[in-house]
């Protein structure tokens, strides 16, 4: 069920999204494509954060459909990557974008060691069992003092009841605790800073028009708007919230930190 239901949110929607995006017009394909929450404010606030500037490079992890970066792109003239392991997900992006994806899971990015300029990973950790391996994997790729832009759902409390399939919200203390054993040093947070104004959501909201109009039959359908009114009950209840946070990779971890670390606590004596 829980595979099902986040390939049909992540794989069958990105696909009819991009089908949806080219029936509507180019300047629908950034607010639908992005699908992990983040605002135009929420992107402006990570961009000036991570002080993305023309021509470097930044690697999209869990891309999705691909409108973060190419938003970046667009606004801050950076180079992306996207990395996205669902086909259809990463067809869209290249469809609408036409930007680089790389097919591959975020537990073992195919980068060279030290060779990002900066990373973005919106809406995906919640998404993500092993977190550190993640957080491992792009603390590796990133150059060292490298800056990550992070968008995260987490858990206002110890336990989030009726959770989407395949969610699992890190409390903010449980995520510091992440960030700091896989290398990085936050720098700053903040609240999602304001909703879209309407000339994004709604854009965002013709293109899911026409894909609920087309698909509401198909059982993909059905299981990925359930993940979506999950999230909205629990972010009406309070139950979850998103955090932006800007960290950076502190040069004196080796890249192997994560087991070494472990270790070494491990021997430490009690
Ligand atoms: C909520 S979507 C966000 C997409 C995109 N970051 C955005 O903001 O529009 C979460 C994405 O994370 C991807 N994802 C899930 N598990 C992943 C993993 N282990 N490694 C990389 N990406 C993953 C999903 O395929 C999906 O595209």
């Amino acid at each position: 069920m829980t595979a099902l239901a986040m390939a049909a949110e992540f794989d069958d929607v990105a696909g009819w999204t991009a089908d949806a995006v080219e029936q509507l017009g180019v300047q629908h394909a950034v607010p639908a494509a992005c699908r992990g929450g983040a605002s135009p404010a929420a992107l402006a606030w990570l961009a000036e954060a991570c002080e993305l500037s023309p021509g470097i490079m930044l690697l999209d992890v869990g891309a999705g459909v691909g409108g973060p970066a190419a938003w970046a792109a667009e606004r801050f003239g950076v180079r992306p990557i996207l990395l996205e392991p669902m086909p259809a997900a990463r067809r869209a992006a290249a469809r609408l974008f036409g930007l680089p994806v790389v097919a591959a899971d975020g537990r073992r990015i195919p980068l060279r060691t030290g060779s990002v300029d900066a990373a973005w990973c919106l809406g995906v950790l919640c998404t993500v069992q092993d977190k550190a391996t993640v957080l491992g994997e792009i603390h590796r790729v990133l150059k060292p003092g490298a800056s990550l832009g992070l968008l995260v759902v987490v858990a206002r409390g110890p336990q989030v009841l009726q959770a989407p399939e395949g969610n699992h919200f890190p409390t903010e203390r449980e995520l510091t605790g992440l960030l700091a054993d896989a290398g990085f040093e936050v720098l700053e947070r903040a609240d999602q800073p304001g909703r879209a104004p309407l000339s994004w959501s709604r854009r965002a909201e013709q293109v899911a028009a026409v894909v609920a109009d087309r698909h509401r039959a198909d059982p993909a359908y059905a299981l990925a708007a359930r993940q979506s009114e999950r999230f909205a009950g629990l972010f009406a209840a309070r139950h979850i919230a998103v955090r932006l946070i800007h960290a950076v990779s502190r040069p004196d971890i080796h890249p192997n930190h994560v087991w070494r670390r472990h270790e070494r606590r491990a021997r430490v004596p009690a």
